[in-house]
């Protein structure tokens, strides 16, 4: 397991024993890798084409002799100060057409040329000088991608990619972005500007098409700042680190790095308990694991102590630290790595926490804290390289969540695409059960339940994979405000949820918009198996749809459209669809997707009672499962046992255990056999006799 932080020993050059004392500090708080480099571009070259790596190189050597590995960043993310001076056009234009001048970090043109080329230099010198350390474990490829710039050269960039989208046909271009609305017309590509608020905020397919370039175009910069690497040193793998929210679209990145990482900030004891935000960080790692499913990710940052950033950051409280770690490894990070190792003296983030803080020595709570952690990994070599199997996908698609957020309606503040989707994750994370978060140009037929909230807009194929899923027996999930538009945001004529209406067997005839503060009811009919016989509250938007071969399950309690279907099911080769017409109480979701899951034969992590804030994950490599229990409260928990289960030492686990106050446990089990696996399922209650639970 990976255990370190960013590190930036140029900042105290001019103290050199801090290094010798860094050192020293890394080895006790069992740290073996730290990433450098990332901001030091105006330390590497000084003055343009005159480069001193004189510092680095010792660094680099230093660490290694002593055990640590380097991953080594580039540094694009900030230039240096004569570079902007000397050439302008390296600095970003803002949507109202405004030049940035030179300050703030990320603040670099993705197309200006001489731009790109400094990078490809530096990097090349970087390469060439690093590629046979033996203490080089990754490249990191500059910093958090993302913004965007409206200077000339990407207002020509964006005409150029427009052209090949559109196969040099303005027809085309029209027609796709509708333009006869409000006289848009555009006859020739010279016409066409990227959005502004100063000019044109509300073409959607101009929008979209925008935020399609800007990923692309920074995909293009990354891949030529990737290229002297693959060139020069093509064993090294490569990796970026990507931002919690999604601004880009990171999916379509992720398929030109080695390795994901991303940098993990949760607001721990804030305004929401703890499980809720604890909930919301699993989410982001499955949704960043799942861009590399059959493989681990790293968490490249997360703080050891608080953030400068958030409205108020607390201090994490015993035990926060470890649990949050653990909690990245149990989603399948090999990692736990920190911004940052030393507080810088000075500089924005110079009350940022560190794992050295500015009294500068180990005698702290946040020292001991992070060498307890890095004592624990230690421990787990077993779980590196294992991988986290999930029988459920959730579909989260970026070009959705842009779509759906940039429309004007149906509600307004607009939707908000993350909390919908969360609301149908927060479920499967109570029960323990792994959960996949993929877009929906991801294969599905390794699930046996797919739950696609919102799918506001149908790309291509998005269809015809559902139909086949669903056909060769998957069960699906849709909701209300779904195939409404194409990729082009048009909307689909002739009835919603459009090209879906086959699939979920009910037409969606209006949609009600409720106030935050008003409510109805869906009343459950106690049909088809799903067993729910309640009452539950929605809220927020109700579909007024017609069953048409859908069976009905549900049916709304109040207003004119009392008795209408509210949740449905229908039958489609040999699966099954529900239609969800409406937001539900999260009572619903929790009652709904727990049956959903029994009929569907999905497992949990390990079969055991808990109560809220309580959950477990868990990842394997086909024989052994590493079983991760985690209680993100502040009381001690009792968990019950369904199953045998063994620590990591292979000692049995007993039929209960107390998880401490923000406590944690890793747990092994050895995988059931195919036939096993078939007994099970016939007789799901029984507690099968212990095999072999020791490690292996
Ligand atoms: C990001 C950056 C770091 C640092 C941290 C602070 O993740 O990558 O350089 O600014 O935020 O939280
Ligand atoms: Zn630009």
């Amino acid at each position: 397991m990976l255990h370190g932080a960013d590190y930036n020993p140029e900042q105290w050059t001019h103290m050199p024993d801090i290094l010798n004392d860094d050192i020293r500090l890394m080895g006790l708080a069992k740290c073996n890798v730290m990433t450098i480099g990332m901001f030091s571009w105006s330390k590497l070259e000084p003055k343009e084409g005159s480069f001193d790596f004189g510092w680095m190189d010792e660094v680099i050597d230093k660490l290694y002799h002593n055990g640590i590995y380097t991953i080594l960043g580039t540094p694009s993310g900030a230039r240096p100060a004569w570079l902007a001076k000397k050439y302008p056009e390296v600095l970003r234009v803002r949507p109202e057409r405004i030049r940035n001048l030179f300050g703030l970090r990320h603040n670099h043109c993705y197309t200006s040329p001489v731009y790109r080329e400094k990078v490809s230099h530096i990097n090349t010198l970087l390469a060439e000088r690093y590629r046979e350390h033996p203490g080089l474990l990754l490249w990191h490829i500059s910093n958090e991608y993302g913004g965007e710039c409206h200077c000339d050269l990407c207002q020509a960039a964006f005409r150029l990619w427009l052209r090949n989208k559109y196969e040099n046909d303005l027809g085309r271009l029209n027609e796709a972005w509708y333009t006869t609305f409000w006289s848009h017309i555009y006859t020739d590509w010279e016409e066409i500007e990227s959005p502004s608020p100063i000019g044109e905020f509300k073409l959607q397919g101009l929008l979209l098409d925008w935020k399609r370039f800007i990923t692309d175009q920074s995909i293009d910069f990354m891949n030529q700042e990737i290229e002297p690497f693959k060139r020069l040193a093509p064993d090294i793998p490569i990796t970026t680190n990507f931002l919690g929210g999604c601004i880009i679209n990171y999916d379509k990145m992720a398929e030109h790095i080695d390795i994901v990482s991303w940098d993990s900030y949760p607001q721990w004891h804030g305004r929401h308990p703890d499980w809720r935000t604890a909930c919301h960080a699993a989410f982001i790692h499955d949704k960043y694991r799942s861009f590399k499913p059959e493989q681990p990710f790293l968490l490249m940052e997360s703080t050891p102590s608080m953030t400068n950033w958030q409205e108020v950051a607390k201090l994490k409280r015993p035990g926060m630290h470890a649990l949050s770690s653990i909690q990245a490894v149990a989603h399948g990070s090999d990692s736990v790595q920190y911004f940052q190792w030393r507080k810088s003296r000075g500089g924005s983030e110079k009350f940022h926490g560190a794992v050295l803080d500015h009294s500068g020595h180990e005698h702290t709570r946040v020292f001991r804290d992070v060498a307890e952690l890095g004592a624990c990994l230690e421990r787990l070599d077993s779980v590196i390289g294992r991988i986290v199997q999930a029988e459920v996908a959730l579909i989260y698609d970026t070009e959705n969540k842009w779509a759906v957020e940039g429309a004007d309606g149906p509600r307004n503040p607009k939707l908000n695409y993350d909390e919908e989707v969360l609301h149908h994750y927060e479920p499967f994370w109570k029960l323990g059960i792994p959960t996949d978060v993929v877009s929906m140009d991801r294969p599905l037929d390794r699930y046996k339940l797919v739950i696609a909230p919102m799918l506001y807009m149908l790309k291509k194929d998005t269809v015809e994979r559902l139909e086949a899923f669903v056909r060769s027996g998957g069960t699906l999930v849709l909701t209300y405000w779904s195939g409404i538009v194409d990729e082009n945001d048009l909307c689909f004529l002739g009835g919603f949820p459009g090209p879906l209406r086959k699939l979920a067997g009910v037409w969606a005839e209006e949609l009600d918009s409720l106030y935050v503060e008003d409510h109805n009811s869906i009343v459950m009919n106690g049909g088809q198996g799903d067993g729910l016989t309640e009452t539950y509250s929605v809220s927020l938007m109700c579909d007024l749809i017609h069953a048409e071969t859908a069976e009905v399950l549900a049916e709304y309690g109040e207003d004119f459209y009392e008795g209408y279907p509210a949740l449905t099911v229908n039958r489609f080769g040999d699966g099954e669809v529900y239609y969800l017409a409406a937001r539900t109480e999260q009572a619903f979701m929790d009652d709904f997707y727990g049956e959903l899951a029994t009929r569907c034969g999905i497992e949990c992590a390990v079969r055991a009672e808990w109560s809220e804030g309580v959950t477990a994950q868990v990842r394997t490599d086909g024989t052994m499962d590493y079983i991760f229990l985690q209680n993100y409260t502040d009381r001690e928990q009792l968990i019950t046992l369904k199953e045998p289960v063994c620590d990591l030492e292979g000692a049995p686990a007993g039929e209960s255990l107390l998880l401490p106050a923000y406590g944690f446990r890793i747990l092994t089990k050895k995988r059931k056999t195919l036939k096993q696996q078939y007994r099970s399922a016939a007789n799901p209650i029984s507690n099968e006799p212990a095999e072999n639970n020791g490690t292996e």
